[in-house]
């Protein structure tokens, strides 16, 4: 179903990233996977290639105005067009407001959010002479609720569902959508390194569905997006969440099951089935 789109991803080398990109890929899309780390790069466009999929690896520090430039130019040169574009590429940190850093706020604006802005730039540049486009940007929860440590990372993310409303209302009437997808705790490896045991726990306990998501869980939402299917849908945040934004008040109800909370303050894994 997306035969004959052409889309490239970024932060495609490992995650979420990967996932995306395997699953435009699965739906024909030929797909330019391009990370700052260009080994894992390579190897996931060669992995997709050998399923049977179209893609090409490209090493891409999104911060990098030329190399933003050289994704979109690639896409060109090696497909022919560019039609869809996923700003996935993020980095994150842990640190409380009062020791987060000048250094710290202009690393991670420098990569999630201008990094995704030059990316889009660059795509939606290729995309208006065709008068078609989509432009997906995977933000997270943390833009949009104030979690402990998270003033960098958080900021950044608030930022990027900000430019896809701005994004999605200069570029609707032109046949450009741009739409937003806000993960909630996700089992990637940045997940592993950002989420200490106290963290996990939290989650565990404030995620009504009790687990951590997969990345293929938000790569089909992607997919959706990207698809002939999400026609009408611009300007929009799509919370891949288990339901964490939406939860208030959750208490054990005497004789129904499923609604209690995990009593035990048991180490549990960040596995999905955790
Ligand atoms: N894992 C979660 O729980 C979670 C939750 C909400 C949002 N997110 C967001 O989802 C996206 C993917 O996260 P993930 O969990 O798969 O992370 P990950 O750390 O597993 O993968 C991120 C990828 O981005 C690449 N990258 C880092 N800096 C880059 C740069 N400057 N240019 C290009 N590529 C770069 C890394 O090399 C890596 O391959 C990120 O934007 C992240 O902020 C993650």
């Amino acid at each position: 179903m997306l035969e004959k789109r052409v889309a490239t991803v970024t932060g495609a080398g490992r995650g979420m990233g990967e996932a995306i990109a395997r699953a435009l890929a699965a739906k024909g899309a030929s797909v330019v996977v391009s990370d700052v780390d260009e080994v894992a790069a390579r190897k996931v466009a060669a992995d997709i290639s050998k399923d049977g999929g179209k893609a090409i690896g490209l090493r891409v520090d999104v911060s990098r105005e030329a190399e933003a430039n050289a994704l979109a130019d690639l896409a060109v040169s090696e497909f022919g067009q560019l039609d869809i574009h996923v700003n996935n590429a993020g980095i994150s940190t842990t640190k409380l407001f009062v020791d987060t850093t000048k250094e710290d706020m202009e690393r991670i604006l420098g990569v999630n959010l201008i990094g995704a802005f030059l990316c889009a730039k660059a795509a939606v540049e290729k995309m208006l002479p065709n008068s078609y486009g989509r432009v997906i940007n995977i933000a997270s929860l943390s833009g949009q609720r104030g979690g402990i440590g998270r003033s960098a990372y958080g900021v950044s993310k608030a930022g990027l569902e900000l430019l896809t409303k701005v994004m999605s209302v200069e570029l609707a009437a032109k046949g450009i959508l741009v739409n937003n997808v806000a993960p909630g705790a996700i089992a990637t490896q940045m997940a592993i390194e950002q989420h200490d045991s106290n963290t996990r726990e939290a989650y565990h306990f404030l995620i009504p569905q009790r687990r951590y998501g997969t990345p293929e869980e938000v790569a089909n939402v992607v997919a959706f997006l990207a698809s002939a299917d999400a026609s009408h849908v611009s300007g929009a945040t799509f919370n891949v969440d288990g339901g964490f934004l939406s939860a208030g008040l959750m208490f054990e109800k005497e004789g129904v099951e499923g609604m209690a909370p995990p009593k035990s303050k048991t180490e549990k894994g960040i596995s999905q089935n955790a």
